[in-house]
């Protein structure tokens, strides 16, 4: 279906439509497939892209550069260092300066307030990198990958497992609902998704023919799901709840106990990555995996590696579609 994106601001996955969804994720797949036989398109010639980060990143980052490239735009990283962002001049001012150079603007921070006001001002297309309560370019990621193994989403049932209402659960809670999945959400109960978004994601399953599960019920949670998903158990600026997420979360580890209950042979697990899934980082050296194990994460079901390369694909169809000629 032809789709005119041009202009628009992808911010969370609210604001879009199943249609518009799924247009992005068909056109990320024609791009991947180009890219792969070494067809170019520059559909971004001669653009200036911001790609600000207050938070680190080595995907999304790394994503948004390599896409501009291909394309033929010119992608400038800007640091939690390099800005007066919101500190010395306000967001509004800031929006309207960049708005004024480049073309687009990437935004991944603490607060979904900024890139708000960062779109509202600055005249040209924002992108969400990720904020406090949204991961919109991960969920196209993802559910490109689930595309890749199954050939659809649509009733396609999907668990996720962990902190459930983190940015990246919150993103695939209403992606799910709007592409008509069967979605569980399995967390302890005092992480689960907020009442407001629950019923909000329950109304769009209504309509689209989804249906939607947040349980702190694992074995009921994960049964007959064809996608399980995690993701680290202390987000990015909660550093301070390591010991008690830790704590809590600890039962909702994803390994081959838990794909065992499944008990779906084709099942495959998914991450958005960074993980922590054996004493290779400075946080694990001693506490070994967490929220998924080594078994899990290495093993035959493990599709992470797919996923992970699948952000450039679909963040440059976001790229195209919203900048391009
Ligand atoms: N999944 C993801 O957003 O990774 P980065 O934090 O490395 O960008
Ligand atoms: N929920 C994680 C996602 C990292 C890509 C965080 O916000 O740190």
């Amino acid at each position: 279906m032809p789709m005119n994106l041009r202009g628009r601001n992808f911010l969370r996955e609210l604001d879009f439509t199943p249609a518009e969804i799924s247009y992005l994720l068909d056109l990320s797949r024609k791009l991947k497939d180009d890219k792969k036989v070494g067809i170019r398109h520059r559909l971004l010639d001669g653009k200036n892209v911001a790609l600000i980060f207050e938070k680190p990143s080595t995907r999304t980052r790394c994503a948004f550069t390599v896409a501009c490239v291909d394309e033929g735009a010119h992608p400038e990283y800007l640091g939690k260092n390099d800005l007066q962002f919101g500190k010395k001049e306000s967001v509004k001012d800031s929006a309207r300066v960049l708005g004024r150079m480049f073309d687009a603007i990437q935004f991944r921070g603490f607060s979904h307030r900024t890139v708000e006001e960062l779109a509202r001002w600055a005249g040209v297309p924002v992108w969400n990198g990720l904020t406090d309560l949204w991961h919109p370019t991960q969920m196209l990621a993802d559910f490109q990958t689930v595309i890749e193994e199954f050939g659809h989403l649509n009733g396609l049932g999907f668990a996720y497992v962990g902190d459930g209402r983190n940015n990246v659960a919150r993103s695939l809670l209403v992606g799910g609902a709007k592409m008509g999945m069967d979605m569980r959400i399995v967390s302890p109960k005092d992480l689960f998704p907020e009442k407001d978004l629950a019923d909000t994601v329950k109304k769009i399953a209504a309509e689209t023919g989804g249906k939607i599960t947040i349980t702190d019920k694992i074995a009921a949670g994960v049964k007959h799901a064809k996608v399980l998903y995690t993701d680290v158990w202390v987000s990015m600026g909660e550093e301070a709840e390591w010991n008690s997420r830790l704590k809590k979360l600890r039962p909702f580890q994803v390994n081959q106990q838990m794909v065992d209950m499944t008990d779906e042979n084709d099942m495959i697990f998914l991450h958005c990555l960074p993980a922590f899934h054996n004493h290779d980082t400075e946080l694990t050296k001693t506490e070994g995996a967490l929220e998924v194990s080594e078994e899990v994460f290495e093993g035959p079901h493990s599709r992470v590696f797919d996923e992970a390369e699948n952000r450039v694909h679909t963040i440059k169809a976001v790229m195209v579609s919203t900048l391009g000629a």
